[in-house]
C-alpha cells in the first residue's frame, strides 16, 4: 500500500460481514499514505516498512509466519522480493490500472498511466489483475476489464472510469481466488 487506499476500503467493505476472511495487516512503504488513516478506521493493523527492511530474509520470514491465503497489492509500488515471491507463489495478487502489457513495467503507476494512454489516443484501456511474479506487471493475468476511451478524455476522466473498474472487480476477483479456484 502507497497511495490513497481506495481499493483498501472497498475490498474491506466488501468482505466486512464475510466470517470467513480477515485482513490480517496492511503493509505500507509510504507514512503519508491515506491508506493509513482508512486502515485505523477500518480497525486493520498497519505495519509500515521501509525499503531496506522489506528485502530482508527477515521480513519474508515474518510474512510466511503469518501463513497468508493472499497478498494483495492495491496501489503498491516497490517490487517485490524473490524469497517472498517464493514464500507465496501464486499467491501474490496486483492489480494495474492499465491493459498489461501496455502501459506496465517501472515508472507505470497511477496518473502516469493514464497520462502516457490518452497521450498516445488510445481507444481502450483498462484494468488488469496478475499474478505477481520477479518482473514488474509480467505475471500470469487472472482477469482483464476493458473501458473505452471518449474523444475528449483527460488522465483525470479516465482515471475516474477505471477506479469504477477496479471497485467493481477486484474484491470480486479475491473473493474468487480465496474461495473458487
Ligand atoms: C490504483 O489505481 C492501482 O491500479 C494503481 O494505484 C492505484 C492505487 O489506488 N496501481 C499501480 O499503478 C501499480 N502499478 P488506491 O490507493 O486508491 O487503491
Amino acid at each position: 500500500m502507497s497511495g490513497n487506499g481506495t481499493n483498501l476500503q472497498r475490498i474491506a467493505e466488501y468482505f466486512a460481514n464475510n466470517p470467513d476472511v480477515e485482513i490480517v495487516n496492511v503493509v505500507c512503504n509510504n507514512p503519508q499514505a491515506y491508506a493509513i488513516e482508512r486502515a485505523k478506521n477500518l480497525g486493520i493493523p498497519v505495519r509500515m516498512v521501509g525499503k531496506t527492511e522489506f528485502n530482508t530474509p527477515e521480513f519474508t520470514q515474518e510474512m510466511a509466519d503469518l501463513n497468508l491465503d493472499l497478498i494483495v497489492l492495491a496501489g503498491f509500488l516497490w517490487k517485490v522480493p524473490a524469497s517472498l515471491i517464493q514464500a507465496y507463489p501464486r499467491k501474490i495478487v496486483n492489480i494495474h490500472p492499465a491493459l498489461l502489457p501496455n502501459y506496465g513495467g517501472k515508472g507505470f503507476y497511477g496518473e502516469h498511466v493514464h497520462e502516457a494512454v490518452v497521450a498516445a489516443k488510445e481507444p481502450f484501456s483498462g484494468i488488469t489483475i496478475h499474478y505477481v511474479n520477479e518482473v514488474y506487471d509480467s505475471g500470469e493475468i487472472i482477469l482483464q476489464a476493458y473501458v473505452t476511451l471518449s474523444e475528449d478524455e483527460t488522465p483525470d476522466s479516465l482515471a475516474a472510469k477505471i477506479h469504477k473498474l477496479e471497485q467493481a472487480y477486484f474484491p470480486v476477483t479475491i473473493q474468487q481466488l480465496l474461495f473458487w479456484s
